[in-house]
């Protein structure tokens, strides 16, 4: 759990958002050493929408689509092929093979074409007898499997966990480490996507073996669970923070948003559960039909100011930082010394008694001197909201959530102007996570 009220975070630095009850911490060094995945990885993949009815005709189209709809400048950049691309058995012992049916020029031509588009090819196995689609997959082959994908060009690696046991005897973790291993000595970084949902608490070792780790059980696409499969990942991913860090995130699983045509959840939902990957620094992978999204799906997917919380330099993973009843605020530090602030109402969204409740974000909080002016800007509508005092309150509807950047602001000495504070120890605004304990006490 990154909340805690140990006043310590050995092995972490102890990060700027400390309450007498939530402290968030963050690892130094959070992820694989490939220089890769600095910040979340962006992306499109396509299990949600096709599973394995895949070929390289829609590869070649959603390449085209990230770039024409935006997305890809948006930041959208790694086209990841999820299950059903390879062969349903290996030949002998020979390399992971594409099917020549569904990918005729091969998946180094497709590599190839995605890459003069500017983006970046993923590609998917298994670190068990076969995927989950039951297509060839990796265990025992790691390296010469890895050494394909690299052959190929294949930038980013999703590797999952299906057919694992029986027969091997092998721990999750020694699996996901013989492929990281693999993909490290084929001298290509390969973002090493860690898909083995939550099961061995990979977090706890992501730093060592991967870039991102699945906190989780797939996020449930059926129509009757969407919501509550959204909350599921959440609670799952919720405390974790600490884990995360540049080179190595936790990964609350694929969006949601736009799926399909997004019809499943509502625009209020899909902006809640956006916000919320957003803060929670999980990767942002969309996988609705990129043939036909709505403008809603577009405006969501593409908001640069929530994007923005999401790839902030500093790589500092957002939590959970206080509750009551069903209101829920979530924050994390940006560089600079401001705050992204989520205000969440998990009401039941039926009830017509509760519409909407207010939520109060008080600083002190957030890590923010407690009676200092801050700005307080909407994420998703653009604008600033006005400058506030000590806390700032907001009606957010059921199923909803308010997505803010706070930023502190003080009087100079000489006039009324007003700006951004920087960090400053003096004021009690701790940016840099050097701070001793008793500040704690505060
Ligand atoms: C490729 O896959 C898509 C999605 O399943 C399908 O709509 C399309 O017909 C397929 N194209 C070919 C050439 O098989
Ligand atoms: C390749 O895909 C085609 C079309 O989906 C399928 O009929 C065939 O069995 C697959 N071949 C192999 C070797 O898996
Ligand atoms: C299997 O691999 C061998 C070479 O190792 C090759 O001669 C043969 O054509 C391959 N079979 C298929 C079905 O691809
Ligand atoms: C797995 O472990 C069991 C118990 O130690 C052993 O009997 C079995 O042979 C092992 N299986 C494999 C595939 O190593
Ligand atoms: C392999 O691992 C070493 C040690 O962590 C690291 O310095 C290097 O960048 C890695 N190389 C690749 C290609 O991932
Ligand atoms: C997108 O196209 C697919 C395939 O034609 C269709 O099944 C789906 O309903 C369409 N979605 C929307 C939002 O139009
Ligand atoms: C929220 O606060 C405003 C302003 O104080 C008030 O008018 C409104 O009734 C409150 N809404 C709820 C749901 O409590
Ligand atoms: C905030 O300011 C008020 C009014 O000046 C003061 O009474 C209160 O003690 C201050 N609170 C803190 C935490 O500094
Ligand atoms: C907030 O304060 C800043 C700095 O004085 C000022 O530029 C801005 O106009 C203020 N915003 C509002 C909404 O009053």
């Amino acid at each position: 759990m990154a909340l805690r009220r140990s006043h310590s975070c050995s092995n972490f630095r102890i990060f700027r958002i400390l309450t007498a009850t939530y402290v968030l911490c963050a690892k130094v060094a959070a992820g694989l050493s490939n220089g890769l995945a600095l910040t979340p990885p962006m992306g499109y993949n396509t299990w949600n929408a096709f599973h394995d009815e895949i070929n390289e005709t829609l590869i070649y189209q959603a390449a085209d689509e990230l770039v024409e709809t935006g997305l890809a400048a948006a930041g959208y950049v790694y086209l990841v092929i999820d299950d059903g691309w390879a062969n349903s058995q290996r030949n002998g012992s020979n390399p992971i093979e594409a099917n020549a049916t569904r990918f005729p020029s091969g998946i180094r031509a497709v590599a190839d074409y995605v890459h003069a588009k500017g983006l970046k090819l993923g590609i998917y196995s298994d670190s068990g007898t076969l995927t989950c689609a039951r297509y060839t997959a990796s265990l025992g082959y790691e390296a010469i499997d890895a050494a394909q994908f690299a052959a190929w060009d294949v930038d980013l690696l999703k590797y999952d966990n299906c057919f694992s046991v029986p027969p091997s005897n092998q721990t999750v973790r020694s699996r996901y480490e013989a492929m990281s291993n693999a993909l490290n000595a084929t001298g290509r970084p390969i973002l090493f996507s860690m898909c083995e949902w939550g099961v061995s608490s990979p977090w706890e070792y992501g730093d060592q073996v991967g870039n991102t780790w699945r906190t989780t059980q797939d996020i449930s696409l059926a129509i009757s669970a969407t919501w509550d499969s959204v909350m599921n990942n959440l609670e799952g991913t919720k405390g974790l923070a600490r884990f995360g860090g540049p080179g190595g995130w936790n990964d609350a699983d694929m969006l949601e948003v736009g799926w399909p045509g997004g019809g499943l959840l509502s625009d209020v939902e899909q902006r809640a559960h956006f916000a919320l990957w957003a803060i929670l620094k999980s990767p942002l992978i969309f996988g609705n039909d990129l043939r036909n999204m709505t403008r809603q799906t577009l405006n969501i997917l593409k908001s640069p100011e929530v994007i923005a919380i999401n790839q902030d330099p500093l790589g500092i993973p957002g939590d959970l930082v206080w509750k009551q009843g069903p209101q829920e605020i979530y924050a994390a530090p940006l560089a600079g010394g401001a705050r992204a602030v989520v205000l969440f109402n998990r009401h039941q969204h039926l009830d017509p008694n509760f519409p909407s409740q207010n939520i109060t974000v008080w600083w002190g909080s957030i890590g923010l001197p407690a009676n200092v002016t801050c700005s307080v800007r909407d994420l998703y509508g653009r604008q600033e909201l006005g400058n506030f005092t000590a806390s700032f309150t907001a009606p957010i509807l059921a199923h909803g959530a308010g997505a803010l950047k706070i930023t502190p602001l003080r009087k100079q000495a000489n006039g009324d102007l007003w700006r951004p504070w920087s960090c400053d120890p003096s004021i009690g605004l701790y940016c840099d996570g050097e701070q001793g304990d008793e500040l704690f006490n505060a």
